[in-house]
């Protein structure tokens, strides 16, 4: 199975053809089904995620989570990336709406999208994956931002929700040790 680098690309080219994409979520799909096998820990799962999507794809530039908190209010990770908003509430940007409609959201230009919220003015498009529980209760949202304009497309979107239904079995416990 292929490793990725933390700069996938050598060529210094940030976009990849549709059959090397293809060919990475594959790999990366792959590699989360391995590692997560017998962890049943929400948060490792959701940091190994975030780390082997975030390594492989050179035009991923921002890769995480906003773990659901609250009726409607998300708290921001595990991520990789450049420092990210803490909090969003459902109301707000592309990860609120997201989050409301349990639905992913597609945006090519993000500066077109009602109430984005600009985190990083780098940003210039981004995907937005519910995470469902078992029971189909949303328990987080995947967020990955691109500084190339229209990044995402059908191909990143089947493979993110491929990729974060192998969440959804996971256990959200305490993450402290407790004697
Ligand atoms: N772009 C997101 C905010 C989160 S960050 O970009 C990391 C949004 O509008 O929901």
């Amino acid at each position: 199975m292929a490793e990725y680098t933390f700069v996938a690309d050598r060529t210094g080219e940030l976009t990849l053809g549709a059959e090397e994409k293809e060919r990475r979520y594959a790999d990366v799909a792959a590699q989360v089904e391995a590692c997560l096998e017998g962890e049943p820990d929400l948060l490792a799962g959701m940091a190994t995620v975030a780390c082997l999507l975030h390594n492989a794809f050179p035009y991923y530039y921002w890769t995480g989570f906003y773990r659901r908190v609250g009726p409607t209010r998300l708290l921001v990770g595990p991520y990789q990336g450049t420092m990210g908003c803490l909090e969003i509430d459902f109301a707000r940007g592309v990860c609120g709406a997201a989050a409301r409609e349990r639905r992913t959201q597609l945006v090519p230009d993000v500066h077109a999208f009602p109430g984005h919220i600009a985190c990083d003015s780098a940003s210039a498009s981004e995907i937005v994956v519910p995470v469902l529980d078992a029971a189909g209760e949303l328990i987080a949202v995947l967020d990955v931002d691109s500084t190339v304009p229209a990044a995402f497309d059908e191909t990143d979107q089947r493979w993110l929700e491929r990729i974060v239904a192998l969440l959804g079995a996971k256990e959200a416990r305490p993450v402290v040790w407790a004697k």
